[in-house]
């Protein structure tokens, strides 16, 4: 069967993925070899030599949230706040749909941006461009999300973050079930959910990611972004360790098997620690570049490392193209 691998001395099913399994081949690091070769190959089962890029806008950087790892926390009083006008978010994505077959819309949890409001924006970017339209704006309403939906919006991202719940209530101050609950609501509207977590996350064992990989499978996610936790010195995680760019690698990897046609990006923080052909080569399909305008890049601080480079869109993906041909892969 198709659905067993045996990786080392551990068999996984991923038809029925044990969470014994899945915590045992995260800790072994002799099956790294034989996992990611298997990841590779059911990706490239799953999409050739495609390569998804996907152009991001974050448009304000305004939150109501104080995540105790995010460098834009509402506890961050001293980052400076941009917030882009509608017109302007507008005409920035329909100028990113030039380069990219999606654009993302992200931001913090901004109030300011009523639901009418972002439902407005994603109709009027339907109107004048042929893309597909993502949000990652966080939780809302059933009603708030239904007007997005109806105005057009394919996809949207919100992550579980972690699944433990009690260091999930720990960063956030809020229960786990509140994200979980704002998850259903979004697949209940027929969006395309992109789920996803950190990893090295203070307090996180091999068996909470194991957790957040069933976690995915559960939720039924079409997407999933799978990061390193990377501190940021002004948060009250500052001091805390980095997340291992390996170990996401591996957990990666375990997504790929569990969940084979699972769009998964080579996220930003991983490619911050120089992981996109890594990323690419363990079960990545999916690639997001900064479509955000030049002044607010430096601005969106969410963790450190990330570059607010200013390279025009069109020569941003040549050269990402050129990059993904080296290593035999085609951007689509
Ligand atoms: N390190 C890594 N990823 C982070 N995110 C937020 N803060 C950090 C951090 N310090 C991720 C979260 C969020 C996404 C927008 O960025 O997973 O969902």
């Amino acid at each position: 069967d198709m659905a067993l691998y045996t990786l080392g001395n551990h068999t996984l099913d991923t038809q029925h993925p044990d969470m014994d399994v899945l915590t045992a081949l995260i800790g072994d690091e002799g099956v790294d070899a034989e996992l990611f070769h298997e990841a590779n190959r059911v990706k490239t089962e799953e999409f050739g030599s495609k390569v998804f890029v996907r152009g991001i806008i974050e448009f304000s950087n305004y939150c109501r949230c104080t995540c105790a790892y995010c460098g834009i926390s509402a506890q961050m009083v001293h980052a400076k706040r941009y917030r882009m006008p509608p017109d302007e978010l507008t005409d920035a994505a329909v100028r990113a749909a030039e380069t990219y077959r999606t654009v993302i819309l992200q931001s913090g949890e901004d109030r300011f941006y009523t639901a009418e409001m972002l439902a407005d924006i994603v109709r009027r970017i339907k109107q004048r461009a042929n893309c597909a339209v993502t949000l990652s704006i966080g939780e809302r309403t059933l009603e708030e999300y239904r007007l997005m939906r109806e105005a057009g919006a394919d996809r949207f991202l919100l992550k579980h973050e972690t699944a433990n719940a009690v260091l999930y209530e720990s960063l956030h101050g809020v229960p786990l079930e509140t994200r979980l609950d704002a998850q259903r609501r979004i697949r209940a509207l027929g969006f395309e959910l992109g789920g996803g977590f950190m990893v090295g996350l203070p307090g996180q064992t091999d068996e909470t990611l194991a957790q957040d990989l069933m976690t995915l499978v559960y939720e039924g996610v079409e997407m999933a972004g799978i990061g390193p936790f990377i501190a940021h010195p002004d948060t009250e995680l500052g001091g805390a360790p980095d997340g291992d760019p390996h170990k996401t690698l591996k957990v990666l990897a375990l997504a790929r098997l569990l969940l084979p046609k699972c769009h998964l990006p080579s996220t930003t923080a991983l490619n911050v620690k120089g992981g996109m052909k890594n990323a690419l080569l363990c079960g990545a399909d999916v690639i997001m570049q900064k479509a955000t305008p030049f002044e607010y890049r430096k601005l969106y601080d969410i963790y450190p490392g990330r570059d607010a480079l200013e390279v025009p869109l069109e020569e941003q993906y040549e050269t990402l193209r050129k990059r993904l041909a080296e290593f035999g892969l085609s951007a689509e």
